[in-house]
């Protein structure tokens, strides 16, 4: 605590980011990281970057990856808009779309980035809950919102909405701007880009930090009609216009074309994720259906602090969120099959000790 602190800075609750070890070697399933190296490509690209390359500012307007992306989704660069992370991504587009006077809203169970943003701009925002089975219904939300925020598949419970559903509510609500997030779209959603030249109320977030495992270098996109994408600009010009630098600019784009590399992880990750799921099932734990990177499991009866701290004590990082609803639930980041196996043994001798 300063005497220099603003209003502001002594009003806001930030961001808790998970646990990043450092003194001991973990299974680190808990900030939902992708379990497999990046693309050997990303990684060449990388290391090409020269001294002289790095003595100049990066592309601001990151041309060449912007035309990477517009091509592997048949868009257009102005259609696109990249970032430091999509955590970066979000944190614009509050001020570029929404005022303190407005009402925006997402669920009270959802990615917890968000309400820091709107707390952090003053946006006021309704958190309407999730339903018993941990869906999103829309029809809890208000017509007249200014901006609605849907983590699709949600985190932290893996549950996905379809396009159809997407499209049927960027219909009935044409004065809404409708934020995607599909950080885990990669992981069997289904996605919402196509929708962005009929609807100029869609604005989707994707990241390179999952599906494409390249989370140490912090790339987030945003896609939508062009005007949404110069009101991002707009915002991000008057922050800091070089947020992608040299060397995430030309690993973005090498990840991006590697498409086998990209196909094999996300696939292999899919299966592991399926497999787990229906290991946990049988062990007892509920299982939200996950099309994520991750599962939101609990075991009915037991605390989840208690299943947590297990896992810890024998060397695997899991995360839980507090609310009353899922205090007692865990997100488990689908890791490699080994280390899965790992994690269900260790469950499984879990709940034999309490059975006997
Ligand atoms: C739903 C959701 N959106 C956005 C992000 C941010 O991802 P990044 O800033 O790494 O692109 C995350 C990260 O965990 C997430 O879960």
């Amino acid at each position: 605590m300063s005497r220099f602190y603003s209003d502001l800075v002594s009003s806001i609750s930030p961001y808790v980011p998970g646990e990043q070890p450092k003194d001991r070697r973990f299974i680190k399933l808990n900030t939902n990281e992708n379990p497999y190296p990046a693309s050997s490509r990303a990684v060449a690209a990388i290391h090409s970057v020269t001294g002289l390359e790095a003595r100049l500012y990066p592309d601001p307007q990151a041309s060449l990856l912007r035309q990477t992306l517009a091509d592997y989704h048949r868009l257009k660069p102005e259609e696109i808009f990249v970032g430091n992370g999509s955590d970066e991504v979000l944190a614009m587009l509050f001020p570029a779309f929404f005022n303190p006077r407005d009402l925006i809203a997402f669920p009270d169970i959802t990615y917890s980035f968000y309400p820091v943003y709107a707390a952090l701009y003053g946006i006021p925002s309704l958190t309407p809950p999730l339903a018993a089975d941990f869906s999103i219904d829309l029809d809890d939300y208000p017509q007249d919102l200014r901006g609605l925020l849907l983590a699709n598949p949600n985190a932290p419970t893996g549950i996905a909405k379809g396009r159809d559903e997407i499209e049927a509510l960027l219909r009935k609500r044409r004065d809404t701007l409708v934020v995607v997030d599909e950080a885990y779209i990669d992981f069997g959603g289904e996605s919402a880009i196509p929708l962005i030249r009929s609807h100029d109320n869609l604005l989707v977030v994707q990241t390179m930090s999952k599906s494409r495992s390249l989370a140490g270098l912090r790339v987030g996109i945003a896609f939508g009609n062009p005007a949404l994408i110069k009101g991002l600009e707009a915002i991000r010009d008057s922050f800091n216009s070089y947020t992608v630098d040299v060397v995430a600019q030309r690993a973005a784009i090498a990840a991006y074309e590697d498409i086998e590399h990209f196909e094999t992880t996300r696939q292999a990750i899919i299966a592991t994720r399926e497999r787990t799921s229906h290991r946990l099932a049988e062990l007892g734990f509920n299982v939200t259906p996950s099309r994520a990177n991750f599962i939101f499991c609990t075991l009915p009866g037991v605390p989840g602090i208690e299943v947590q701290q297990y896992l810890r004590d024998n060397g695997v990082l899991v995360r839980r969120f507090g609310g009353e609803r899922i205090n007692d639930w865990l997100r488990i980041t689908i890791g490699r099959d080994d280390e899965m196996d790992e994690v269900v043994r260790l469950l499984a001798a879990f709940v034999a000790a309490g059975r006997a």
